[in-house]
């Protein structure tokens, strides 16, 4: 077997957890990510016979039964992942039942997976209902974003149409825009019902006044959302308080879309 420590996957995920860090994006434990892995990445560096130890979901997942995911655990502070990614993160398998998670590595203090899990695994089959390559999902508190939430009216239509208009990437990078939930009690297997519903339509989604979600093919995809969304929100935030003198007018937005070739939600224009 290969060491478990320079697997791509791996490699990432200590990357990913490391910068998003470094942004101020998961202060103490704030913040999980979970990353579907194919069989046959898994295999070289663990073998998956036997496990260390079943842990109940809570949930039912039947459509991911069987599949392998590298999840952050509850309580860890992606602060210590790089020093120590055996104790901060576990590998499973979902079981045959799609009830069970059996873990092959990690979560070395007896620790489990993020408390957020059902909003995780219920994304990331809504994501691959409508996108079958989806690979990541990832849960952060970015402090612009989180900011604009209690200066801005939290809905999806002006939420999206004001990130748009705070920098020309935007329309480019999510036409679709982004979805928002209200506040909801966290942890909870309806705050996860509701995510993945809207993650059928969305690959970023707002939990109002906690933070986002955002799924992807890859790691830099879903990245990239956030990255993009709240420097938009930090854009919005630092001219909130001031007069707006110049904007990108609608038209200028949808000519944009229109020269990218990509698909926005028409709905979130007045007209
Ligand atoms: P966990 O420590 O359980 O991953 O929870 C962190 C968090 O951000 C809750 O929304
Ligand atoms: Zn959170």
């Amino acid at each position: 077997m290969k060491d478990i420590n320079t697997a791509p996957f791996l490699q990432e995920m200590v990357e990913l957890t490391s910068q998003m860090y470094r942004l101020g994006w998961d202060e103490r434990n704030g913040g999980n990510i979970s990353f579907l892995l194919h069989e046959n990445e898994v295999a070289p560096y663990l073998a998956t016979t036997s496990s260390l130890r079943t842990l109940p979901l809570g949930f039912s997942a039947p459509a991911l039964a069987g599949e392998f995911f590298l999840v952050t655990g509850t309580g860890k502070y992606f602060r210590n992942v790089k020093r120590d990614p055996e104790t901060n993160l576990g590998l499973f398998r979902i079981g045959e039942d799609g009830q069970t998670a059996e873990l092959f590595w990690g979560y070395r203090d007896g620790g489990r997976f993020t408390s957020e899990l059902p909003a995780h695994l219920m994304s990331h089959q809504a994501r691959l209902s409508v996108d079958s390559e989806n690979r990541i999902v990832l849960h952060c508190h970015p402090t612009h974003l989180l900011a604009m939430n209690y200066i801005h009216p939290l809905d999806e239509k002006s939420v999206s149409h004001t990130l748009w208009q705070m920098s020309t990437e935007c329309i480019v990078v999510f036409p679709e825009g982004i979805g928002v939930l209200p506040w909801m009690l966290c942890g909870t297997n309806e705050i996860g019902l509701a995510t993945a519903e809207k993650m059928k339509g969305f690959r970023m989604v707002i939990w109002g006044m906690h933070g986002v979600y955002a799924a992807g093919k890859t790691p830099d995809e879903a990245f990239g959302l956030v990255e993009t969304a709240e420097k938009a929100a930090q854009i919005y935030t630092l001219t909130s308080h001031t007069e707006r003198i110049n904007t990108i007018t609608d038209a200028q937005l949808k000519e944009l879309a229109e020269a990218f070739g990509v698909s926005y939600r028409q709905d979130f224009f007045d007209c």
